[in-house]
């Protein structure tokens, strides 16, 4: 090999403050796992001798623990995008402490390829491995690694031993061109190959390589299906064999997003169980564990993804079975969210929601408006181009507390005229076809809890008929402000706002 080994702690070392550094993966899949901890290290003991230091870090999406965990505990991060979810750094970013930028996850890897964030000074990238020409084998996940590859100004190689040799064949390294040479993306169908099974970087910019030993798959399991998630994943899948019925979904079906969480993996859960969905295909950001049973049943035909986001025990089952290996590709972010393959596939997505108001506008982000959860993620990338775009939600949180169906939504991620169906543990509201009013109708009684409908309907009737949407501004967030008051949305008392404000 010809470049040089060197320790973390060696490669942290050209890492210095107020550089933008690359992260590769997608999820904790395909993260480097030694280098940013050895950069939190070297934080601490520059913050120790009084100087400044801190990076900004663009990623895939979140990452792991020695990257958003350490660097945030090492007050070490001033900027971070695209997406996180990890609890330290939420706070952090919620504080005011970290500079974070919530963008489509499909986005990023163009826009610094645009020149939008200047330079980018370093890429740390894990690889199974790495030829002397700068072919390299990824991990778990691609994320926007093959962009960094392209854009950044040295790499920093982390080869992680655990990586095994089967692991070939399963990346698709596809990067569009820039606009005005853009062409189709070749993607017709979500089992297509679009690119090459290696990615590729100009071996001079190497700065050197880490070897590491890091277990795959540490990615927690998902709490299993409860009575409310069983029943969302029920309606979804009612919803989809009565849109086939209809004649509105081709008998053939069509590949699916669908989301993180246990909400996903119980609508997954019922697709598979169900007797009317066909062998599907899944075009989509991240497979779980249940995907994998998914792959092994047949019920799911092919996953085209960005990650692997599976746990240890699945990692392991998934290599050990090479039968599998030709059901799935690993793409990267820009190519496994594009909208223009989205379309043009057809996908139906499906994205878990905080809230959802009366006129289809959803909150994925910021509880009551304001406190980051974790960002977008991929759910605009989808929701906006999909065939049919649904959100989910249990309609009530907290005992009874929390409505998740509000008058209006104390923060925007996905406007109404891109939401078709929002599924609750209550039903399935159909906004299609509908005027804001109809549609507003249709949410209370298909999807707000029963306890909540009253208060709902009420508000309705105190909105003056005076356009095109219903609005009555003095209590449109005052479920928002009863929550914050006296943590409970169902004390929300619209007549004596008013009576206040007259
Ligand atoms: N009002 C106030 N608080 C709320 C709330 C609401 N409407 N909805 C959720 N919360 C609180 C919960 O009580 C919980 O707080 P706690 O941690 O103190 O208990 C917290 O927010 C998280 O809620 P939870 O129900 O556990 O979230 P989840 O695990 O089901 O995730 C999202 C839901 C929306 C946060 C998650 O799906 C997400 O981040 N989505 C955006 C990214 C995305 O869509 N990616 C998809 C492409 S893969």
């Amino acid at each position: 090999m010809i470049y040089p080994v060197l320790t973390a702690e060696e490669a942290a070392q050209f890492v210095k403050n107020g550089m933008n550094v690359g992260v590769s993966g997608f999820t904790a899949p395909g993260c480097p796992k030694k280098v940013p901890a050895a950069i939190a290290a070297k934080a601490r003991r520059e913050h120790e001798e009084g100087r400044e230091f801190k990076v900004n870090i663009f990623s895939g999406a979140s990452t792991n623990d020695p990257t958003d965990g350490e660097l945030s505990r090492a007050q070490a991060l001033n900027y971070r995008t695209p997406y996180q979810s990890l609890g330290e750094l939420r706070n952090h970013i919620n504080a005011g402490e970290v500079h974070y930028n919530d963008r489509h996850l499909s986005e990023l890897a163009q826009e610094f390829r645009y020149g939008y964030y200047g330079k980018m000074d370093v890429a740390i990238v894990e690889v199974q491995s790495i030829t002397d020409d700068g072919e390299l084998l990824l991990g778990t996940a691609v994320g926007n690694t093959p962009t960094w590859l392209q854009v950044a100004e040295k790499v920093i190689i982390e080869i992680n031993d655990q990586l095994p040799d089967t692991i070939r064949g399963l990346h698709d390294i596809y990067v569009p061109l820039d606009p005005p040479a853009r062409r189709e993306i070749p993607i017709y169908r979500a089992s297509d190959r679009a690119g090459k099974p290696t990615a590729h970087v100009d071996p001079k910019k190497v700065l050197g390589v880490v070897r590491t030993s890091e277990p795959l798959g540490l990615v927690s399991k998902f709490t299993p299906v409860d009575d409310v998630t069983r029943k969302i994943g029920e309606n979804v899948c009612d919803f989809l064999v009565n849109e086939m019925r209809q004649g509105r979904m081709p008998k053939s079906f069509l590949p699916i997003q669908s989301g993180v969480g246990n909400i996903a993996n119980a609508v997954l859960d019922a697709l598979e169980h169900s007797d009317e969905i066909p062998p599907f295909e899944m075009y989509t950001e991240v497979v779980q564990d249940s995907v994998l049973k998914l792959l092994e049943s047949g019920h799911c035909k092919f996953a085209s993804t960005c990650s692997m986001t599976f746990s240890r025990e699945a990692m392991m089952e998934f290599f050990s079975k090479p039968e599998l290996h030709d059901k799935l590709l690993m793409r990267p972010s820009e190519i496994s969210n594009n909208p223009e393959v989205i379309r043009r596939i057809g996908v139906v997505s499906m994205n878990t929601a905080i809230e959802a108001d009366l006129f289809g506008n959803i909150n994925s982000s910021h509880v009551s408006g304001t406190r980051l959860m974790n960002g977008i993620g991929g759910s605009g990338d989808f929701t906006r181009n999909a065939y049919t775009s649904i959100f989910l939600c249990p309609s009530i949180k907290k005992d009874d507390c929390i409505s998740t169906i509000v008058p209006m939504v104390s923060h925007v991620d996905h406007t109404g005229h891109s939401v078709d169906i929002i599924v609750t543990d209550q039903g399935v509201a159909d906004l299609r076809f509908k005027d804001p009013i109809q549609g507003a109708e249709e949410i209370i009684e298909h999807a707000a809890h029963p306890v909540y409908r009253p208060l709902l309907r009420e508000y309705l009737k105190l909105c003056k008929k005076n356009g095109h949407i219903l609005m009555n501004h003095d209590i449109a967030l005052a479920f928002h402000s009863t929550l914050g008051k006296t943590g409970d949305m169902r004390k929300t008392d619209f007549a004596q706002i008013l009576e206040k404000l007259a």
